[in-house]
């Protein structure tokens, strides 16, 4: 088994020593479980390469008839990884799934909300009762600190299961802002941010959740696919603004989506229209109505209605959750986090057999 996903890391060589793969001695484990092939790989070399040898791994892997999904995981420094026996044997430990619903909420594009609407729609799952896990896949910009209220957080402690998530309003949350600290620049690339971005999902001591909600980075790029392949995915929510430029971003972020075989759960359309906080009443800046028509064209369930309120803007900023209240607002998310957990269900169920009667 191991000797097929070598002789097939036969063709890619490795950028440093420009030997073939097998016999760079950066092959620390390889294993091929359920069809999925896992590769380890020392670090090495220049960040710029890693990116190159990754999807060139993934390539060489995914080729393989027996191969649905391909993972490479470049050993991280020592420090910062959790006691495991050893890297072969990390190789060989199938990927778990963190929560027994793993949600990724995305957007094609920035600024839409996503972090907001993401750690909301996890405070409501929360306050619904589900045991709910946060995990800031937002390497570049991570929010969650605050969005949580956990700035003063000094870093992320591990225990003998692995790194342990922080906790506020009942949600477990890990960030890449609680090592980095939220204004540092990440100059961290490739590789780096992949591998922390796998061993948040695979290496942390979520117990047993619920349901666990991943604030994806904006945009399709290499964490987005990092994330697809590093956990079973149970499906996506995309945040949209009823902008048509917005609209047009959701489309790539579905398409990314579709890519990575990756169930498209539902359309949340935030700041669909401004709800005024002294007479109560509705305007619809933006026009409304687009995500909802998106979500149609796109095949996806509608999930719902944000407005744009100043009340969600300031509880952003203080580390407060709207939605663990009641007020209007509180609702909207109430209300979209129910029809994204009953969408995530029947998508997370196994398709009924079919039954041929003579
Ligand atoms: N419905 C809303 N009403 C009022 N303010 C909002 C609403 N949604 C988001 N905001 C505010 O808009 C700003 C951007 O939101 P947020 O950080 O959640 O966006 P994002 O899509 O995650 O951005 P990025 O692409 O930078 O990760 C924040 O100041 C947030 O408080
Ligand atoms: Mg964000």
């Amino acid at each position: 088994m191991t000797d097929m996903l070598l002789s097939a890391l036969a063709s890619v060589s490795d950028p440093s020593s420009s030997k073939p793969l097998p016999d760079s001695g950066r092959v620390l484990g390889a294993d091929l479980r359920e069809g999925t092939a896992t590769i380890v790989l020392s670090p090495g070399g220049r960040d710029e390469d890693a990116g190159a040898l990754m999807t060139a791994v993934e390539t060489a892997l995914l080729a393989l008839p027996d191969v649905i999904r391909a993972r490479v995981i470049f050993e991280a420094e020592r420090a910062q990884r959790p006691a495991r026996p050893s890297p072969a044997a990390a190789a060989a430990e199938p990927a778990k799934a963190p929560a027994r619903l793993v949600i990724a909420v995305g957007s094609g594009k920035g600024g839409v909300g996503k972090s907001t609407v993401s750690a909301n729609l996890a405070a409501a799952c929360a306050k619904a009762g589900l045991k709910t896990g946060f995990m800031d896949a937002d390497v570049y910009g991570p929010s969650a600190p605050r969005l949580f209220g956990l700035t003063g957080l000094p870093g992320l402690k591990k225990n003998e299961r692995g790194i342990e998530p922080a906790e506020a309003h009942g949600v477990k949350v890990v960030s890449m802002g609680f090592l980095v600290g939220e204004r540092d620049p990440v100059v961290w690339r490739g590789p780096m941010v992949t591998g922390a971005i796998r061993q948040f999902l695979n290496d942390t001591d979520w117990g047993d959740l619920d349901v666990l909600i991943i604030d994806m980075p904006p945009g399709t790029g290499d964490v987005q696919l990092a994330i697809a392949q590093g956990t079973p995915i149970t499906g996506a929510v995309i945040v949209s603004t009823p902008q048509s430029l917005a609209l047009d971003d959701a489309k790539k972020a579905a398409a990314l989506f579709d890519r990575t075989a990756i169930p498209v759960l539902g359309v949340v359309e935030n700041m669909s229209y401004f709800l005024c906080p002294h007479c109560g009443e509705g305007t619809e800046i933006f026009g409304r109505g687009g995500a909802r028509a998106e979500a149609e064209h796109i095949g996806a369930p509608f999930l719902g209605e944000i407005p744009l309120h100043i009340e969600l803007r300031q509880a952003s900023d203080e580390g407060r959750l709207v939605a663990l209240g009641e007020g209007p607002v509180a609702k909207a998310f109430h209300r979209a986090a129910d029809a994204m957990i009953a969408s995530a269900e029947a998508a997370g169920r196994p398709a009924p057999e079919i039954v041929f009667e003579d």
